[in-house]
C-alpha cells in the first residue's frame, strides 16, 4: 500500500529537443514511415511521458503519474488552447505542447502516453501510439464501439507495446481484499451482485463549465469530432461530451464501467452471458441524448446475477458501492473499505406450527428440537462482522500507474489490459444496446462478442 507524496511537479522538465521546432514544421509521424524502433529505458532512466487529451481526467491522472519515481512529463496535446497553456502553467514552460496528438508521437524521446480523450478518440489515439512504439495508458471505458475492442487488442499483440486501462479500482488495496475475502469462502457461494453509483448534482450529471473564451479559435472543432456526425461548432458539445452518444458513452460507459471492472476483478468472472437494462431521461432534459436513469441485469455463466444502477435525478449526494451476497453473508464495499458480514443459514429450517392444534404444535416442536438441537445459546448464530479500511491517504490511482510504469520497465502484463478492458467495456455498454433495441441482448465474455 503506498501513500502519495507530492513531489514537485513544477519542476522543470529538461527537454533537450527543441519543441518548437517540431511545432513550426508540423511533422506528422502517421503521415511517414513507423517510428523507430522504441527507446530502450535503462533503470537509472525516467520513463518520459506524454498526455493526449489534457482535461479533467487527464490533468489529475497526469498529477498522480508523475508521482511514481522515475516518470517525467515531456509533452501534452489538447484540443483546446487554455488547457495547452495551463499545461504550461501546471508543469513548467518547457513542457512541448501541440493540437496534434501525432507531434507527441513522432518524437522517439516519448515512451509512454495517457490517452484522456473524450470515448470517441479512445481507440485511435491508443492504436496511433501503439504504432508509433508507444506504451499506452487509455482511460475507461477503453472503447466507444465494439469494433475498437479487437482493433485495440491486436495494436497491442502486434506492436508488443503494454496497455493498460484505466479503471483504477481494479489496483485497489481494497478490491484485493475483496478478492481474497471471496476466494477464502468469507460468504460462501456467490449469488447475486448489487451495484450502484448515484451522482445527483449538476456537476454529477456532467453539466462541466465552458470557458469564457471557447470558440473556433481557441478550439480544434474538426480534431475533437474526428470520427463523429459533422456539426457546426457547438462548446457544449466540446466541453460537456458525455452528454451525447456521438462522443461518450453514456451512464453505462461512464459509471457501469467501473462496476463491471471491480466485479471482474473481484469474481474472476470474464463478463455476463445476457443482458437486459431499462431507463429514460428524467430530469436533465437540457438537449442531451444520453439517459440519465439505468438499470442493468446480467446474468453471469460463472454462477451469479449482477444487478446495476446509476441515477442523476436528485439532489442528495453522491453513492456508490457494490454488495456480493453469497450463500453465507454479503461483502460490501463502500469508498475505502470492504467489510463482511456472515450469516450462514442455520441447520434447521425453521417451522410454522401456530396454526395447528394445540396438541399438534406441541408434537411438531418436540420432534423439531430432537432432529434440530439448538446450535447456539439464543437460538440463532452470531452475526459475525469483519472490516478492512485502507490507511488514510490512500491512492488507487497511484497504484494503478505504479503497476503500468512497473510494466513499461519490466514489459510484464499489467493488471488492467486490453482484454480486461474490453470484457469490461464491452459488458458495460450491452446496456445501451438493449436499451435502444427494447431487448434481451446477448454477449460471449470468452470470444468478446454480441451475440
Ligand atoms: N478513471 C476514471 O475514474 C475517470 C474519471 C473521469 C474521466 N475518465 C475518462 O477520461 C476521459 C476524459 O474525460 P474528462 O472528464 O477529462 O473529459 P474532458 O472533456 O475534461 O477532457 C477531454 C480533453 O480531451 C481533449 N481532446 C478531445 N479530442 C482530442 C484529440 N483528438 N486529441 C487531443 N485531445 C483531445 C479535449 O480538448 C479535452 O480537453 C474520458 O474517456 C472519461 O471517460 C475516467
Amino acid at each position: 500500500m503506498k501513500t502519495l507524496n507530492r513531489r514537485n511537479f513544477l519542476k522543470k522538465a529538461a527537454i533537450t529537443t527543441a519543441a518548437g521546432t517540431l511545432g513550426a514544421a508540423k511533422i506528422h509521424a502517421l503521415a511517414r514511415p513507423a517510428a523507430d524502433e522504441p527507446r530502450r529505458i535503462g533503470p537509472n532512466d525516467n520513463i518520459q511521458l506524454a498526455l493526449i487529451g489534457a482535461g479533467i481526467q487527464g490533468q489529475g491522472d497526469t498529477r498522480t503519474a508523475v508521482q511514481v519515481p522515475g516518470v517525467k512529463l515531456v509533452a501534452v496535446a489538447d484540443c483546446y488552447q487554455g488547457r495547452l497553456d495551463h499545461s504550461k502553467e501546471m508543469w513548467g514552460k518547457d513542457i512541448f505542447t501541440t493540437r496534434h496528438y501525432e507531434e507527441l508521437l513522432a518524437r522517439p524521446d516519448i515512451d509512454a502516453v495517457i490517452v484522456a480523450t473524450p470515448d470517441h478518440w479512445h481507440k485511435q489515439a491508443s492504436v496511433d501510439a501503439m504504432k508509433a512504439g508507444k506504451d499506452v495508458y487509455c482511460e475507461k471505458p477503453m472503447i466507444h464501439l465494439y469494433s475498437d475492442g479487437p482493433a485495440m487488442i491486436e495494436a497491442a499483440r502486434a506492436t508488443g507495446r503494454i496497455i493498460q486501462v484505466g479503471s483504477q479500482r481494479v489496483s485497489s488495496t481494497v478490491y484485493a481484499k475483496a478478492k481474497q475475502l471471496l476466494a477464502e469462502g468469507a460468504i460462501g457461494q456467490l449469488n447475486l451482485v448489487n451495484a450502484r453509483w448515484d451522482r445527483n448534482s449538476s456537476m454529477g450529471a456532467w453539466n462541466y463549465t465552458v470557458p469564457l473564451d471557447a470558440s473556433e479559435e481557441t478550439c480544434d472543432w474538426p480534431r475533437f469530432l474526428g470520427t463523429a456526425p459533422k456539426i457546426p461548432f457547438n462548446p457544449e458539445h466540446f466541453f460537456q461530451w458525455r452528454k451525447w452518444k456521438a462522443y461518450g458513452s453514456g451512464v453505462a460507459g461512464d459509471l457501469f464501467v467501473h462496476l463491471f471492472s471491480g466485479t471482474h476483478f473481484i469474481t474472476g468472472a470474464k463478463g455476463p452471458t445476457r443482458a437486459v437494462a431499462s431507463g429514460a431521461l428524467r430530469y436533465w432534459k437540457d438537449g442531451r441524448d444520453a439517459p440519465d436513469v439505468m438499470l442493468g441485469i446480467f446474468d453471469y455463466a460463472e454462477g451469479f446475477n449482477l444487478s446495476l444502477r446509476v441515477n442523476f435525478v436528485d439532489g442528495g449526494e453522491e453513492s456508490e458501492g457494490l454488495v456480493f451476497t453469497g450463500s453465507e453473508g454479503t461483502m460490501e464495499i463502500a469508498g475505502n473499505s470492504v467489510s463482511v458480514s456472515r450469516s450462514p443459514h442455520p441447520k434447521g429450517p425453521g417451522q410454522t406450527v401456530g396454526t395447528y392444534t394445540e396438541a399438534m404444535q406441541q408434537q411438531l416442536e418436540s420432534k423439531y428440537s430432537q432432529q434440530y438441537p439448538p446450535e447456539h445459546p439464543l437460538g440463532v448464530p452470531p452475526m459475525q462482522y469483519d472490516k478492512y479500511v485502507a490507511e488514510p491517504g490512500y491512492s488507487d490511482s497511484y497504484d494503478h500507474f505504479n503497476n503500468f510504469f512497473s510494466s513499461v520497465r519490466s514489459r510484464r502484463p499489467v493488471v488492467e489490459d486490453a482484454v480486461f478492458g474490453f470484457r469490461a467495456a464491452g459488458a458495460a455498454l450491452l446496456s445501451n444496446l438493449s436499451y435502444e433495441k427494447d431487448a434481451v441482448v446477448h454477449w460471449d465474455p470468452v470470444a468478446m462478442k454480441v451475440v
